[in-house]
């Protein structure tokens, strides 16, 4: 099926821009709730099954999931209040290839501690054994705690992780495109397996890489598995709006929303790519009700569990830069003034480092929960947790629909709190309304993850082994 073919097929309205829909595994963040008595594992291949099989039901494009590498710590200890334990991503794919048929198959794999032959071959593979539904979410992974876990450490400086990441992308993309169209030939009369002895010839010599040889594996179905990136500083727009297909992002408010689509579209356009081919997907979150008063008290429900007390206080432990724990997540803010520096090196690892000035943002809480009366938890509620999506079924479908229609997103990743059940109300009750809307097609029509998120279903195939020597 060519990118041509899709769209009767879709029965569209004219005009109107089709949402696309990632399913993203719990855990790996903040926003799941191990503690929830409808919460399961996050490590028994059935939840896996059961997400990814809710998730193609209702048509989704793709199931998601992120990686991390190394548990969260403070002062050299696991930090006990995640959802902690990840199966090796590669593995969980191909496990889930065989019990899908048509929905995407996403990985988060970084490019700062493998190396490109070892992932290109990964993820041809699972774009073989799942006929053409694999993808990569591509990050970077700076910090050098992560780094500890591998022979090179944190190696590298943060300005080189998106130098380092375009030249592996590159490197990557010759090697899925290193066997030509008819290089496989398996001819039995003339004794010939291969078209000849150069095919899936490989060769590159660049600042991170020098590499060559022989890609062991033919072209597979998608010739080039989806790529998304993930990373919102400017370097990694840039290596984004020229070396992806899909953005992974934050959810913002609606304005910021659309310039952040229109500032990475526009990157893409300047870069000679068409912008309708990097599609922006937030991350985004979500708290269905019957009724809104009902969605906005279970929204605020979910928002206290996933802050606990000892949560709520290594929250401020990142902006303070100092060890809370001897005060009371249910009594006032510390009366401390913040640190510019942690004042251990080991406080906080494994989270992202606030660039905001700690004592100006320190000083607006203060006055915050003066105002309306909030102990150190209810803050951290107030001021960290936020559904993207609150509402009736028809609300969201709306919510979403309208972000998409009004260019703030080409879709959304949607992150359920709990596991594996947390997506299934959304896929049964939300995505049968955007169907009706003519946003999400009744079925896959693609037989790719490529054509399915309408993306060229077929990059220009070289017959010819790539040599690049930048
Ligand atoms: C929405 C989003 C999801 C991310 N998911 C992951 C992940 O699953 N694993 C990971 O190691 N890094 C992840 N990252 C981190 C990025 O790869 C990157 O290292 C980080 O955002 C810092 O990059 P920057 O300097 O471009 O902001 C994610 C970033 C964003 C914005």
């Amino acid at each position: 099926m060519s990118a041509g073919a899709e769209r009767p097929a879709e029965r569209r309205p004219p005009g109107r821009r089709q949402v696309r829909l990632g399913a993203h595994f719990p855990g790996v963040n903040a926003t799941s709730v191990w503690s929830d008595p409808a919460s399961g594992s996050h490590i028994d291949f059935s939840s896996f099954v059961h997400m990814a099989r809710t998730a193609e039901r209702s048509r989704f494009d793709f199931f998601f999931l992120a990686e991390g590498l190394r548990l969260r710590e403070k002062k050299g200890r696991i930090h006990d209040l995640d959802v902690v334990g990840r199966p090796d991503t590669l593995a969980v794919l191909a496990a889930l290839s065989a019990v899908t048929e048509h929905l995407g198959l996403v990985g988060t794999l970084t490019t700062t501690y493998n190396e490109p032959y070892e992932v290109a071959r990964q993820l041809a593979t699972l774009d073989h054994l799942s006929g053409g539904r694999a993808g990569w979410n591509a990050v970077t992974s700076p910090d050098a705690f992560t780094g500890a876990n591998f022979r090179r450490g944190g190696f590298l400086d943060r300005a080189d992780r998106y130098d380092r990441a375009a030249e592996f992308v590159t490197v990557v993309r010759s090697l899925w495109r290193s066997w030509g169209v008819d290089d496989l030939v398996a001819d039995t009369d003339g004794a010939r397996f291969v078209r000849d002895v150069e095919v899936g010839a490989f060769s590159h010599r660049g600042r991170h890489f020098d590499v060559e040889g022989h890609f062991p594996l033919p072209r597979s179905p998608q010739v080039e598995p989806v790529v998304l990136q993930a990373g919102d500083s400017d370097a990694g727009r840039a290596f984004g709006a020229t070396h992806a297909d899909g953005i992974f992002t934050l959810a913002r408010g609606l304005d910021e929303a659309r310039a952040f689509s229109a500032d990475l579209k526009g990157r893409a356009a300047a870069a000679g790519r068409d912008p309708d081919h990097l599609l922006i997907l937030p991350a985004a979150t979500f708290a269905l009700g019957d009724t809104t008063e009902e969605a906005e008290r279970h929204a605020a429900e979910v928002r206290r569990a996933q802050v606990s007390g000892a949560t709520a206080l290594q929250f401020l432990e990142r902006f303070y830069n100092r060890d809370l724990s001897g005060y009371d997540p249910d009594g006032p803010l510390p009366d401390v003034e913040p640190l510019p520096e942690p004042e251990d090196p080991l406080l906080v690892q494994g989270q992202v480092v606030p660039t905001v000035d700690v004592v100006a943002q320190v000083r607006e809480w203060r006055e915050l929960a003066a105002a309306k009366g909030l102990s150190l938890r209810d803050l951290v509620v107030e001021v960290s947790a936020r559904q993207t999506f609150v509402g009736t079924a028809a609300e969201i479908a709306e919510q979403i629909d309208h972000r998409v229609q009004t260019g703030a997103a080409d879709g959304f990743i949607l992150v359920p709190h709990l596991s594996p059940g947390g997506l299934d109300e959304l896929a049964e009750r939300v995505v049968p309304l955007l169907q009706e809307r003519g946003s999400v097609p009744a079925s896959y029509t693609g037989r790719t993850l490529r054509e399915n998120l309408g993306l060229p279903a077929e990059p220009p195939v070289r017959s010819h082994p790539v040599r690049s020597h930048p």
